[in-house]
């Protein structure tokens, strides 16, 4: 199997912390030159610093920009690929919305909601696909949610706005599958991240319950017992993101140590 990057680009986003950050440190260890984007310059310079350097050209970047900001977001990519070449890999990821429910969501979070992760992924895939069909490889690999296959309780706009990835993901996928694109989802189940702690606070907040039983409840869900690490959900974007995933497009894979019910 394929998974050398060496020659390739990658653009990981969200990738100061958590998923984004063990992803760009997993392309990097396969031989990619990565650019890592997220708002906190002095985090994304420290993950920067630390990226595996396995052969000589593999240059690593940071790109500090709040990526809802769609006039700066713009400015930060056109500029960097005019200076180091368009990416190979683009890595859709950033915060997921607030936990609550639907019900209790203004309209504003939704709208919110959309900005970060619709718009943001389509202005960067309108930037980046000339460079991926004039290279004749690309690889858009979206981290989005388990709840595409069956929706979580407590986390409504998180519930509706992953849909909304998930077809922007397959609708991209059959336009751009000739130009040798390929575009797919990485479905993290409960990742040990801040997201998480964040999550298990406000279950435990909601239920009137500890913070330890609330932990506990979640892991009672989860077959294997355990959460995942951020680095067994950038394994899979790793793949997908490689030559041997060259077939691979329009699919979503789960990563979730056997939570979801769905059988598709
Ligand atoms: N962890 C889980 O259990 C889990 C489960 C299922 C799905 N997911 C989803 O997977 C994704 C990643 O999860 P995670 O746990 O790694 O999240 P995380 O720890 O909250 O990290 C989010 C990343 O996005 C960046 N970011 C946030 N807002 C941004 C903005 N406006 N512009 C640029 N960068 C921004 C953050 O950096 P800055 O703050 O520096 O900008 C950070 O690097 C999220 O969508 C999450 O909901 C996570």
């Amino acid at each position: 199997m394929d998974l050398n990057l060496t020659g390739k680009r990658a653009l990981v986003c969200g990738a100061s912390r958590g998923i984004g950050k063990a992803t760009a440190m997993e392309l990097a260890a396969n031989g990619a030159s990565v650019t890592v984007l997220a708002r906190s310059a002095e985090q994304l310079e420290h993950v920067r610093t630390t990226l595996p350097v396995i052969h000589a050209g593999q240059v690593h970047y940071a790109l500090a920009v709040d990526a809802t900001q769609d006039f700066e977001l713009i400015q930060a990519v056109n500029n960097h690929v005019e200076k180091h070449g368009s990416f190979h890999i683009l890595v859709n990821n950033t915060a997921g919305p607030a936990a609550g429910k639907l019900i209790d969501s203004t309209v504003d979070s939704l709208m919110e909601a959309f900005v970060q992760h619709i718009l943001t992924a389509q202005r960067l895939i309108k930037i980046l696909t000339p460079g991926m069909t004039s290279d004749q490889y690309g690889r858009v690999i979206n981290i989005i949610s388990t709840s595409v296959k069956q929706p979580i309780d407590g986390l409504g706009v998180s519930n509706t706005i992953r849909g909304a990835m998930a077809s922007w993901s397959k609708t991209l996928a059959t336009e751009l599958a000739a130009r040798h694109i390929t575009v797919n989802n990485v479905l993290p189940g409960a990742t040990e991240t801040e997201r998480l702690e964040a999550i298990i606070t406000k279950q435990a907040n909601v239920r009137g319950v500890s913070e330890s039983e609330a932990r506990s409840n979640m892991l009672a869900e989860i077959p294997m017992g355990r959460f995942a690490q951020p680095s067994e959900i950038a394994n899979a974007v790793a793949f997908l993101a490689s030559p041997s995933a060259g077939y691979i497009t329009g699919t979503s894979i789960m990563v979730d140590g056997g939570r979801t019910k769905s059988l598709s």
